[in-house]
């Protein structure tokens, strides 16, 4: 066979992962890997990116040298100071952002909602995903084999029970912040990845038998019948990656949500 024009496209890519060592974040990771590409893990507690490391490393030990990571949190007020010194750490150029850090998913109802918890909301969802697209891609090339990856959400398109405003708003935000970097950042391509729901540890916060009831009443509509996996939701993420061509998108992948 000659050489493989497809599968070698994020081989020695070197890829930042904002938020990486969630649910989403790790099979992310583990495909990157796979691909043959460098990662470099980053999320605000210094014990879980290493342990995620190590597991990474364990699971593919020939790749040992294609794993680091470093804390940054970016809900802190000097998140700016905190990204400008992870980009430091990380050294060199990159290829690839991929944005995907999500605090405390923050459901309310709308007379629950404060200037302080809409502010708290969108700090790393948001405010800092700016922020580490303005100092990120001063350490990659002018290049369309070059991109970032931000994670909106299925809700910016279709409405949930349940006190979702904020994050509906967070999603459509960053519908039109990738359209608009696109733009402004060209010829580095931005996109933007809105899931619907995942299986993951971001619904922690309801509880198992909270989470086992929601996702059941949401499987019992979608047409897959299956909430989405992250190991599913990756193949958004590889996508924006590897067409050069595809630039300003919203990518989705969210069991059929918009047809339930
Ligand atoms: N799962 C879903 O159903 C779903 C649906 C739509 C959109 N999304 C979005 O997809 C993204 C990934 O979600 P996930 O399901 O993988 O969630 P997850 O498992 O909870 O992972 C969230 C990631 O964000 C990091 N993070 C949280 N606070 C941070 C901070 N202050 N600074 C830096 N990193 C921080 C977490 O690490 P630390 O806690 O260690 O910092 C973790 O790496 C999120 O933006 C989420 O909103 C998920």
């Amino acid at each position: 066979m000659s050489s493989p024009r497809f599968s070698n496209k994020l081989a020695g890519k070197r890829v930042l992962l904002a938020g990486g060592t969630g649910g989403v974040g790790i099979s992310v990771a583990q495909a990157l890997i796979e691909f043959g590409a460098s990662i470099i893990l980053s999320s605000s507690r210094e014990a879980k990116v290493r342990e995620v490391c190590a597991q990474l490393i364990s699971t593919y030990p020939e790749a040992k040298d294609r794993v680091s990571g470093y804390a940054c949190d970016l809900a802190s007020p000097s998140v700016e100071a905190n990204i400008e010194e992870l980009f430091a750490k990380v050294g060199g150029e990159l290829d690839h952002i991929v944005y995907m850090a999500g605090d405390r998913l923050p459901m309310m109802p709308l007379e629950d909602v404060t200037l302080e918890r809409w502010q708290r909301c969108n700090q790393v969802r948001t405010i800092a995903a700016i922020l580490v697209v303005k100092i990120g891609t001063k350490y990659m090339k002018k290049d369309r084999h070059c991109s970032v990856v931000l994670t909106g959400g299925s809700i910016s398109e279709k409405p949930i029970a349940g006190g979702w405003s904020m994050l509906a708003l967070i999603g459509a935000g960053l519908n039109g912040l990738a359209r608009q970097l696109a733009f402004d950042l060209a010829p580095i391509r931005v996109n933007c990845v809105a899931p619907g729901i995942i299986e993951t540890d971001l619904w922690q916060g309801m509880g198992e038998e909270g989470k086992k009831a929601f996702f059941a009443s949401h499987e019992s509509k979608i047409p897959t019948g299956k909430v989405g996996q992250p190991e599913d939701l990756a193949e958004a993420y590889l996508y924006c990656l590897r067409d050069a061509n595809a630039t300003g998108m919203v990518v989705h992948s969210n069991s059929g949500t918009f047809l339930a």
